[in-house]
């Protein structure tokens, strides 16, 4: 029998393409820049499979241009790109990637904490410039990280795996989320839960990990910075269009907080040049960019390909509907 046929709009890494071959004739996506729309559009004309990055836009338009999709797969543990209803309604399932990336996203976001709290950027510029003249009593003064109240906004895997590392740093956590946690996960993260507007009022740094929703859209404006210390610091690495970015910029400017790191933005790759400031750490979306575990996204995304197209579950279906019964 004939092996369904996949577009990856990625070479993927070899693990990955291992889990795909046996099962699969698969077509890669091999050169280094983002496929072009219209290149997607023409490639899954005759596919029932799809391995996809959250670059891809999966919509009506592109579910159309599919007939035979059965599968779309997120390489990404968000699915923001992906119209999950629009794939329901044409019966192609939809996955994602959870579960692999916490660890390594909340290193990313104590990476970026720490270099906006102690101006690593500044520091590494000037140590490079040949500039640097003497050491100094005040020169390039930081914030302490240590002893301070970590505000955590969205209190999922990754927001608690963030939480447990505050404890070497001596810091108080508290967290908000729209379900308060089971009082075991508090107690076991020293995690106090406040309402948004009484977390944002307490933290020296609030740290971001909401999934992007119609409700969270936005959810960082003006009047959310407005509460926030102006000593404190905000940090994203979940979605860009969580942050409104002009407000961002205007409490940058007008020193209604003291600072961000983030390595996600509204309309990436553009960067808002307002951002491109001293006191903001700037990443390019690399929060889960670790070989182990980029390696690990590719593979479970394989994974659930190859369980559609052999008759399983795929372990990280998004709309279960779609799969009939027997
Ligand atoms: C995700 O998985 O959603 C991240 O943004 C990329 O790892």
């Amino acid at each position: 029998m004939a092996k369904p046929k996949v577009f990856a709009t990625h070479s993927l890494f070899d693990a990955a393409r291992q889990t795909l071959q046996n099962s699969c004739q698969v077509e890669y996506w091999a050169r280094p820049e983002r496929p072009p729309r219209e290149e997607v559009m023409r490639r899954v004309k005759d596919k029932e499979g799809l391995v996809c990055l959250l670059t891809e836009k999966i919509n009506e338009e592109l579910l159309r241009a599919a007939p035979k999709l059965r599968i779309a797969a997120n390489v990404a543990v968000g699915f923001d790109n992906i119209d999950v209803a629009a794939c329901t309604k044409r019966g192609v399932a939809a996955t994602n990637t959870p579960g692999v990336l916490d660890e390594t996203t909340a290193d990313f976001a104590w990476t970026l904490l720490m270099a906006v709290a102690r101006r690593l950027s500044e520091g590494e510029a000037l140590a490079r410039s040949g500039n640097w003249k003497n050491w100094d009593l005040d020169q390039l003064v930081g914030t302490d990280v240590w002893g301070k109240t970590l505000g955590i906004v969205g209190f999922g895997r990754i927001g608690r795996a963030v939480a447990r590392r505050a404890s070497g740093f001596q810091m108080k956590v508290i967290y908000t989320d729209a379900v308060r946690a089971a009082e075991e996960v508090e107690k076991g993260l020293k995690a106090e839960f406040r309402e948004i507007n009484a977390l944002l009022a307490e933290a020296d740094f609030i740290s971001v990990h909401v999934p992007l929703l119609p409700e969270t859209r936005g959810l960082f404006d003006a009047p959310k910075f407005y509460r926030m210390k102006p000593t404190a610091f905000l940090i994203n690495t979940s979605r860009g269009p969580v942050v409104d970015e002009a407000a961002l910029v205007a409490a940058l400017e007008t020193r209604k907080i003291a600072g961000a790191g983030l390595d996600v933005y509204e309309n990436e790759p553009f960067i808002n040049p307002g951002l491109k400031r001293t006191n903001v750490v700037l990443a390019p979306h690399i929060a889960s960019a670790s070989l182990e575990t980029r390696t690990k996204m590719a593979c479970i995304a394989a994974e659930n390909v190859v369980a559609l197209f052999t008759g399983q579950r795929p372990a990280n279906i998004l709309n279960p509907e779609v799969l009939k019964a027997p």
